[in-house]
């Protein structure tokens, strides 16, 4: 497990590695209630001005990029400290630099940051464990890569649950606490927070720091063997 210095170390690599949002920007997310004072994201008012062309640059090692993933567990206890501006900016950034079938980038993500807001959340699932910030996922499906092979249809599950990781992975790296959940009321969610019928709704991202008495669960350490996750040549 990561120590608190080699989370800092790896904290000062990202933000080496991630330059800044700008301004301004066109904004394609979908819309809440005025009434709502949920945070809207605007990704496209997010530019990366320093995206990586190639891995060359990158000082993090295969080994520390493998105590990350061990670092992130689903945290079920969060406190009520919200994240700063700074810790929200990389976690968008990590979401914009995925990877998107055919670069169709569909996904939409509303944060969801006030107490009203929040109590909207609460209405549709009683797995926010408390965070002060979710991200609701969702793609639009009139604007996700159809085809291409894929036996289901629609890349858009696929663009979206990668957004989803990279941002759980970058709250890791910020030393903050993440939650996949899907267990929620989606006609609620739908209603509440006003998203179109094209758009898909995908997953809730729970995000916040854990609580002192987080701990993961048994399920955390349950990893099948890679002999059966993983086969050579052919199934
Ligand atoms: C798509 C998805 C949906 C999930 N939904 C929930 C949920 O509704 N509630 C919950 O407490 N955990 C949920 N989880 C967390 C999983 O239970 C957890 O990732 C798994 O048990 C492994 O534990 P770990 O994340 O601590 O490694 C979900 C995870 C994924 C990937």
């Amino acid at each position: 497990m990561w120590n608190t210095s080699s989370v800092q170390s790896f904290k000062a690599k990202m933000r080496l590695s991630l330059a800044r949002p700008s301004r301004g920007g066109s904004c394609r997310a979908f819309s809440v209630r005025p009434a709502s004072r949920a945070r809207l994201v605007c990704l496209q008012g997010y530019t990366v001005l320093g995206k990586l062309q190639s891995t060359e640059g990158v000082s993090m090692n295969g080994q520390e990029y493998l105590d990350l993933l061990k670092a992130r567990y689903s945290v079920r206890s969060f406190s009520d400290v919200q994240l700063t501006d700074a810790e929200l900016d990389v976690l968008l950034q990590a979401a914009q630099l995925s990877p998107t079938a055919k670069n169709s980038q569909p996904f939409r993500l509303c944060v969801v940051q006030s107490a009203e807001g929040l109590a909207k959340i609460d209405e549709a699932t009683r797995c926010r464990y408390g965070a002060p910030t979710v991200i609701i996922g969702a793609y639009d499906a009139g604007v996700s890569a159809k085809g291409l092979g894929y036996e289901t249809g629609d890349f858009g599950d696929i663009d979206t649950s990668i957004v989803l990781t990279n941002i759980a992975n970058a709250a890791a790296a910020e030393n903050l606490g993440s939650c996949w959940v899907g267990a929620y009321d989606s006609a609620i969610i739908r209603k509440n927070f006003n998203i179109p019928n094209n758009y898909v709704l995908v997953d809730l991202m729970m995000v916040g720091h854990s609580a002192e008495d987080a701990e993961p669960s048994p399920r955390h350490e349950q990893t099948e063997p890679l002999d059966t996750l993983v086969v050579r040549e052919t199934f």
